[in-house]
C-alpha cells in the first residue's frame, strides 16, 4: 500500500496557498484512492520557530483550525491517520539521530534559513538572533517524513528542498547502517497551483503578510482583499491583465471563462480594480460557502477535534515506536518499553 504524509504548519487558519496546494490535492488523494493509507499532521512543533509573540493559547486553538479546515474540505478521517506532530514525541529524537549525521554546512545552504540569516544579520545582536529550530526545521521535517515510510509528500513548490534534504538524510543512514531501514519519499506537487502568489506578488505566506484566509471572517478577508496590491490606474484606464495579482489570484479559482470576462473588461477600460476586487471577493465566498460553514462548525465542536486527535495519536504512537526502535536497536539503545 502506497503512504502518502503531509503536514501544516500550525500557525492561524491555513491561507488559500494551503488550501489549493496542500489540502485539495490530499484530500482528493486520501479520500478517493484506497490504495493510499494517509498520514496528514498538523506541525505544532514546527510553528514554534516563529515565536516572538507566543501566545499559548493561540498555539491550541492554531492546532483546531487546521484540524477544521482539513475536515472541512472533506477529509473522510475513516480513512486516514489525522494527528498532531507534538503527540508523537517519538519524531524529536528521530530528528536528533539525523541531526548528528548530517552535515551543518549543508543545512546553512537551505534557502529558508539563508534568507532568514542574511536578514538576522543586519541587526547583529543575540538577543535579536534568530533560533537553532529554524536551523534545524529541515532535520525535524526529515523525521516527520521518515519515521512513517512515507512514499509520497504533497506539498507546496517551496517544500522542494526540504524534501530533497529528506531524502539525502534516508539514503545516507540506509547507507551507513547498511540496511534499508529508510523509505526514499518522493514530492507530488500540483501542477496548476504550483505557486500562489499573496496580495502583494510574492508567495502567499503568513510571514509576509500577505495572506488570502477564506477561514476568516467576512470583514478581514475583505480587507485582505482590499489589500491586493495594483498600479494606480484610473477606472477609465485600459488595464494590462498579465501583470495583475488580482487576475492571478483569481485564476487559481475561477474557471476559465470567468477569467477570460474579467481579463477582457481589464482591456477595455472603464473597470476599476476595485470592482475586480469585489467579484474576487465575492467569488471566494461563493465558491468556499460550504466550506466555511463546516469550518466554523467544527470549530465549535472541539470536543470531537480531541476525540480525533486523540484516537489517532494511540494509532500512530504504536507505528512510530516500532519504526524508532529499528534505529535504537542499531545504537544498542535498547527500548525498555
Ligand atoms: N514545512 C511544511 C510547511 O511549512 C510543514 C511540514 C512539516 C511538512 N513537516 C512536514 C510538510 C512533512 C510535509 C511533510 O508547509
Amino acid at each position: 500500500m502506497n503512504k502518502m504524509l503531509t503536514g501544516i504548519r500550525s500557525t492561524g487558519e491555513p491561507h488559500l496557498g494551503n488550501i489549493l496546494s496542500v489540502i485539495i490535492p490530499s484530500v482528493k488523494m486520501a479520500n478517493e484512492n484506497k490504495k493510499f493509507s494517509s498520514f496528514i499532521f498538523i506541525a505544532d512543533l514546527h510553528s514554534l520557530i516563529k515565536n516572538d509573540n507566543l501566545n499559548i493559547k493561540e498555539i491550541k486553538c492554531n492546532t483546531y483550525k487546521i484540524i477544521s479546515a482539513w475536515l472541512a474540505f472533506g477529509l473522510d478521517i475513516n480513512n486516514c491517520f489525522l494527528f498532531r506532530q507534538s503527540d508523537i514525541s517519538e519524531v524529536t529524537e528521530l530528528a536528533w539521530y539525523f541531526s548528528c549525521f548530517f552535515p551543518y554546512n549543508r543545512l546553512t545552504l537551505v534557502h529558508s534559513f539563508k534568507k532568514n540569516y542574511k536578514k538576522n544579520n543586519i541587526k547583529k545582536t543575540i538577543k535579536n538572533s534568530i533560533n537553532v529550530g529554524l536551523f534545524t526545521y529541515p532535520i525535524l521535517m526529515a523525521a516527520d517524513i521518515l519515521l512513517y515510510d512515507a512514499e509520497i509528500i504533497p506539498v507546496g513548490k517551496d517544500q522542494l528542498q526540504h524534501i530533497e534534504i529528506t531524502r539525502t538524510i534516508a539514503n545516507s543512514i540506509n547507507r551507513k547502517i547498511k540496511k534499508n531501514i529508510f523509505v526514499i519519499p518522493k514530492v507530488f506537487l500540483q501542477k496548476k497551483n504550483q505557486l500562489v502568489i499573496g496580495t502583494d506578488g510574492n508567495k502567499m505566506s503568513k510571514s509576509k503578510n500577505n495572506c488570502i484566509n477564506i477561514f476568516s471572517s467576512e470583514k478581514i478577508l475583505k480587507k485582505q482583499i482590499m489589500n491586493i496590491k495594483t498600479d494606480n490606474k484610473s477606472i477609465e484606464d485600459k488595464k494590462d491583465p498579465d501583470k495583475d495579482y488580482i487576475i492571478s489570484i483569481y485564476k487559481l479559482i475561477a474557471n476559465e471563462y470567468k477569467v477570460d470576462v474579467m481579463k477582457k473588461k481589464y482591456l477595455n477600460g472603464g473597470y476599476g480594480y476595485l470592482e475586480a476586487k469585489i467579484e474576487l471577493y465575492e467569488h471566494i465566498m461563493k465558491k468556499f460557502s460550504k466550506e466555511r460553514k463546516m469550518f466554523f462548525k467544527f470549530m465549535k465542536n472541539i470536543d470531537f477535534l480531541d476525540k480525533i486527535l486523540f484516537y489517532n495519536a494511540k494509532k500512530i504512537k504504536k507505528i512510530a515506536h516500532k519504526k524508532l526502535n529499528c534505529i535504537r536497536e542499531h545504537f544498542n539503545f535498547n527500548s525498555l518499553f
